[in-house]
């Protein structure tokens, strides 16, 4: 005689859990990054037209062309400027953007040498006290941490003499601008 061993199954215990059908949609691929190409700063002068004007930047190469032209400069007159680090342009004397733009920790310095990553040459007005200058700025970026986007360019009374430290010994700041995609 066989043994006949029936089991009882329930319906229950046979329904499967099939997960619903997920309603996940394919992330979008993140686009890449793409840094900026240009960016520009209108000079404000603490007194009315005495160094006002406009500096663009346009990524080039392995650094950034800056094209800056000022008026209302005394003829042939020279002046420094920079980069400098806060990009804040409130304060009158324009205190409120800080010392030079550096974020490599370099010394102060002329075109030729070492220099705060916001070093750029003297500007030099011509006879009718204007600037019209293109300066390529080899090494400098326009976005992220090492780039000028977000500081202010100041331009000064005096010229800068690109070895007192930390600063050029320029004198007072007659115009600044913050520097904007
Ligand atoms: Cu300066
Ligand atoms: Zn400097």
């Amino acid at each position: 005689m066989n043994h006949t061993t029936t089991l009882a199954l329930t319906a229950a215990a046979l329904a499967a859990l099939l997960p619903l059908s997920c309603a996940a949609q394919a992330a979008m691929p993140a686009a890449p990054a793409a840094g900026p190409t240009a960016a520009h700063a209108v000079l404000q002068p603490a007194a009315p037209g005495v160094g006002a004007g406009e500096v663009t930047f346009e990524a080039m190469g392995d650094g950034v062309m800056v094209h800056v032209v000022v008026a209302g400069l005394a003829p042939g007159s020279k002046h420094g400027f920079h980069v400098h680090d806060k990009g804040v342009c409130t304060a009158p004397d324009f205190t409120s953007a800080g010392g030079h733009f550096n974020p490599s920790n370099h010394p102060h310095g002329g075109p030729e040498a070492e220099r705060h990553a916001g070093d750029m040459p003297n500007l030099v007005a011509d006879d009718k006290g204007s600037v019209d200058l293109r300066v390529m700025l080899h090494g400098t970026e326009l976005g992220g941490a090492m780039g000028v986007i977000g500081h202010a360019v100041v331009l000064h009374a005096g010229e800068d003499d690109y070895k007192t430290q930390p600063t050029g010994n320029s004198g007072a700041r007659l115009a600044c601008g913050v520097i904007t995609p």
